[in-house]
């Protein structure tokens, strides 16, 4: 999607004379486009007179944030303690060898990005990934090709 400056400029307007706005900002500008573009940055960087070695400082803390496009789906691998314990690890990896892809990237099609998580709450079911909003538990190697030709 392309950057619009006067919609970002809109957003930066919502939150004026308002303390602590930059991450409340950042999020609104990710729900829009999915990520925090590198423009918006620069955007943000003028109007509010910060620096964007800051913003940058901020959007690689917060692990919520994204600078690059988002998949199409995202699949997050639990590697909570119960998950590692039942092959966690072994699931990421995986997934990462039959995607062409490592944590935190997207496939080159636009059509999986992937990530650990720490625990999703559902111990029981370890080890454990999340597609989108389906959970899928005890899962085998096997199961991880179906689901990435279900998606
Ligand atoms: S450790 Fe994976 S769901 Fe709790």
């Amino acid at each position: 999607m392309e950057v619009n400056p006067a919609d970002i400029k809109k957003e930066i307007e919502k939150y004026q004379k308002k303390e602590g706005i930059l991450i409340p900002l950042l999020q609104d500008i990710q729900d829009r486009y999915g990520y925090v573009p590198e423009q918006s940055i620069e955007i943000i960087s003028e109007e509010l007179s910060i620096f964007p070695v800051d913003i940058y400082g901020i959007l690689t803390f917060y692990a919520q944030f994204y600078t690059t496009p988002r998949g199409e789906h995202t699949i997050k691998v639990c590697q909570g303690t119960a998950c590692h314990v039942m092959g966690g690890k072994e699931i990421l990896d995986y997934t990462e060898d039959k995607l062409g892809i490592s944590e935190r990237e997207t496939t080159k099609d636009g059509k999986f990005s992937l990530e650990r998580v720490a625990c999703l709450g559902c111990c029981g079911m370890a080890p454990v990934l999340v597609v989108d909003d389906d959970f899928y538990g005890n899962l085998s190697l096997q199961e991880i090709d179906e689901l990435i030709k279900k998606y």
